[in-house]
């Protein structure tokens, strides 16, 4: 299951990302954790000490590596140079599965102790500016987690969850597409529900799922006005956490001591992802990434390849959760 986590900055992403991922871990659900935000906060948020989480090797350092591997033997994918974040995989690529070893969790992957012999697989972009958010092409910081999330077959009870500032590269490459449920993270506050409006009304063209979760309020006229705001797409709200803040001070206090009502806040969370799985269609998921390939092959693929990048797309390829032909 593909799950981000998106909203303003500051909303608190990174922090309801890392108690989703200590909620599945303590579950023995397996969980893959992807930092994509602008601030690199989430191997912190998941106990890490700094020197350690800044030390995690980031994805878009090994973009040569992650394409080479992923085009396989694929005859329409020429070379690694010739690859966008929005190549599609066809025959011969190779597809990615989180209970197996590849080459990109060995260069990347980062295994995090949790509570009670838990743990969570940590991927991380690496660090990125606004600037780069508004970076429709060839250099986005994300685009090596595109390329992931594009050749990923997940399974029901697994977890890949992304922690992502949603900027308008988000929406040229498709990156929204790629998820079965994204929680949109929003305080109640008029800046705090635009984020949720963006992407609503991108989403609705292309069957995204999404939900609001309502954070830092702090009583009755907050959650009123969320759900003014937002109506029946409000899934739930959680108000300020000491715990958090405990963590924020460096203290560890066990998971299981977070404040009940936040424990069941994350398991509403894990029942709606859950839920999510019935609507998954990966017909419609491939489609949509040939979709926004064959646009960021016109707008500025083909010019800054030199190839004609629509010529990737293997029309006879769905992905799909069957086992494949692998190339060896
Ligand atoms: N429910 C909460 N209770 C207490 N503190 C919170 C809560 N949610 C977020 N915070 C705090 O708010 C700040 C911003 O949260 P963060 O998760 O880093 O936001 P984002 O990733 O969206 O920028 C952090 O200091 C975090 O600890
Ligand atoms: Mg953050």
């Amino acid at each position: 299951m593909k799950i981000a986590f998106v909203g303003k900055g500051g909303s608190g992403k990174t922090t309801l990302s890392s108690l989703f991922i200590r909620h599945l871990a303590a579950r023995r659900v397996p969980v893959t954790a992807v930092d994509a935000d602008i601030n690199q906060h989430l191997g912190v948020a998941l106990g890490l000490p700094e020197e350690r989480a800044a030390a995690v090797p980031p994805l878009g350092g090994q973009l040569p590596l992650i394409k080479d591997y992923l085009r396989g033997d694929n005859p329409r994918i020429a070379s690694a140079e010739t690859m966008i974040k929005t190549t599609p995989p066809g025959a011969g690529s190779r597809l990615l599965r989180l209970d197996e070893d590849n080459p990109v969790f060995d260069a990347c992957a980062h295994t995090v102790p949790l509570d009670d012999e838990a743990t969570a697989r940590l991927l991380v972009t690496g660090p990125f500016t606004e600037d780069d958010l508004g970076v429709a092409c060839y250099h986005s910081k994300t685009g090596a987690v595109e390329l992931f999330l594009n050749h990923l077959v997940d399974g029901r009870d697994e977890y890949v969850v992304v922690d992502m500032t949603a900027g308008s590269d988000s929406f040229a490459s498709g990156m929204f597409t790629r998820f079965d449920m994204t929680f949109v993270v929003a305080e109640p506050t008029r800046k705090g529900v635009s984020v949720y409006r963006q992407y609503r009304d991108y989403a609705r063209d292309f069957g995204v799922p999404l939900r609001v979760i309502g954070n830092k309020v702090q009583g009755p006229d907050d959650i009123e006005f969320l759900r003014a705001q937002v109506g029946e797409d409000l899934l739930v709200t959680l108000g300020h956490s000491d715990w958090v803040r405990a963590l924020e001070r460096g203290e560890h206090r066990p998971f299981t001591g977070l404040e009940p009502a936040n424990l069941r806040a994350l398991e509403t969370l894990h029942e709606a992802a859950d839920a999510a799985y019935a609507r998954r269609d990966w017909e419609r998921y491939t489609r949509q990434m040939v979709h926004f390939h064959l646009k960021n092959a016109a707008s500025w693929g083909n010019e800054r390849t030199g190839a004609d990048l629509a010529a990737q797309v293997d029309p006879d390829f769905v992905l799909s959760e069957a086992p494949s032909p692998q190339p060896a």
